[in-house]
């Protein structure tokens, strides 16, 4: 099933209509749909299934809204986590801590410190000083630490430039020509249990090559580290797989990705992981939002200004990034228009001469493919608000995060005394 469809000319996501959610929650709120994404996680796991048991990790970052997290881990994923904060939300969401693993660049020490303490199931060192840190606590408080080091294979997966991860230019991972070096010196260290190797090269890839690269060098490498002598038993090879943004755009499947990874992989003998974010989440999603109203503009198509806005979607601003906007009640009418929101920075535009439906004030729309970083990019930019959050299950639906309105972000801030 479409988890977003037009009946009798009204969008619905799953069998609930939008001007519904709109008229209860409010607007701008973004929506989710439970079947797509359970639909997606499966397809994912399906295209894995030439894999023996292979580890998902959903990249929480994408998305990790509680019940989110929920639904996926009741379908047996674990979760990839980059912070402190998301490690409490994947624990709260009941993802068990050794279907857990902890990436990134600058896990601080009090991270650290909480990852050893909830026991999640890997580490993935991206420097050889964060691995002497972790070695250091591991042995003070007592834990063996499961590790891979993440290694940076200086591959351009040819994604946009901010979220290309796995150049030699890129901050992510070690060189993998020194990774053999820091592997043995990691692995001589009591408190740390090196056990595999990591791999992930960025995001919203639109071809297999780059990624089919990256994996033929870390297999390379994990037969150099077994000759030397260590057992590399695990493998991570990361998130990255792309979604079409645009109606008419084709992308590797998973199941292409998965004949892809188990072709590399064969006679790897090691336990595979997977951490996609964008691939399960982002389809699942739609940013809905209401028309506040059009603005002619002095010699082009005019301005639709919606109540949607860069701090609640951030990804056009930032990347330049194409979402489909569809009105949620289409009268037929066509028009080119340059849809913005309201925050005082021409940044705050979503998309220039779009051909799309046309809206008057009030009308209701939605930007899609909006389920992956969207609502985990958010600020109050604007001392707006941060934006509400909708599932829907079939014909129910539920706020699963509140709209937390302006008035209580402001509510956390105090005048000092000597201001008074
Ligand atoms: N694993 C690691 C270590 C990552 O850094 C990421 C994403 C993932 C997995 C998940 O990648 P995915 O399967 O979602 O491609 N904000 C950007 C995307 C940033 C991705 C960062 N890392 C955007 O809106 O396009």
């Amino acid at each position: 099933m479409a988890a977003f469809e037009f009946r009798n000319g009204v969008l619905h996501a799953e069998n609930v209509p939008l001007p519904l959610i709109a008229e209860e929650v409010g607007t701008p709120v973004y929506v989710y749909s439970l079947a797509a994404l359970l639909d997606n996680a499966r397809a994912f796991r399906d295209g894995l299934s030439e894999l023996d048991n292979p580890h998902i990790a959903f990249a929480v970052k994408a998305n990790p809204n509680l019940s989110v997290l929920r639904a996926l881990g009741r379908e047996g994923f674990g979760a990839d986590v980059v912070s402190g904060g998301e490690l409490a939300r994947a624990i709260a969401a009941g993802i068990a801590p050794e279907d857990v693993v902890f990436s990134g660049v600058g896990k601080t020490h009090a991270e650290l410190l909480q990852a050893l303490e909830t026991g999640i199931g890997q580490f993935n060192l991206e420097s050889e000083e964060e691995g002497y840190e972790l070695a250091l606590l591991a042995r003070r408080h007592g834990f063996i630490a499961n590790c891979a080091l993440r290694v940076n294979p200086d591959v351009d997966a040819r994604t946009h430039a901010k979220i290309s991860t796995g150049k030699s230019e890129n901050k992510f991972g070690v060189p993998i020509d020194r990774a053999g070096a820091l592997y043995s010196a990691l692995a001589a260290e009591d408190g740390l249990n090196m056990r595999g190797v990591a791999v992930h090269i960025g995001s919203q890839l639109s071809e297999l090559e780059p990624l089919e690269t990256a994996f033929g060098k870390v297999g390379k490498l994990i037969g150099e580290l077994r000759e030397a002598g260590y057992a590399v038993t695990h493998a991570d090879l990361g998130g990255g797989l792309g979604v079409p943004y645009r109606e008419g755009e084709t992308f590797p499947t998973a199941a292409e990705y998965g004949a892809m990874v188990a072709r590399v992989t064969k006679g790897w003998d090691a336990q595979l992981m997977f951490e996609p974010g964008r691939f399960i989440a982002a389809d699942a999603g739609v940013l809905l939002t209401r028309t506040i109203r059009t603005k002619r503009s002095s010699n082009g198509p005019p301005f639709v200004v919606v109540d949607a806005a860069m701090n609640d979607l951030a990804r056009p601003a930032m990347y330049g990034a194409w979402h489909d906007f569809d009105a949620v009640e289409p009268t037929g009418e066509r028009c080119t228009a340059h849809i913005v929101g309201p925050i005082c920075e021409t940044g705050d535009t979503f998309a220039m001469d779009r051909e799309c439906d046309a809206l008057q004030a009030g009308d209701l729309a939605v930007f899609r493919t909006a389920g992956a970083y969207g609502a985990t990019m958010a600020s109050s930019y604007n001392s707006r608000g941060f934006v509400a959050e909708v599932l829907v299950n079939d014909d129910k639906f539920a706020i699963v995060a509140e709209r937390i309105e302006a008035s209580a972000i402001m509510d956390a801030e105090q005048v000092p005394d000597w201001l008074a």
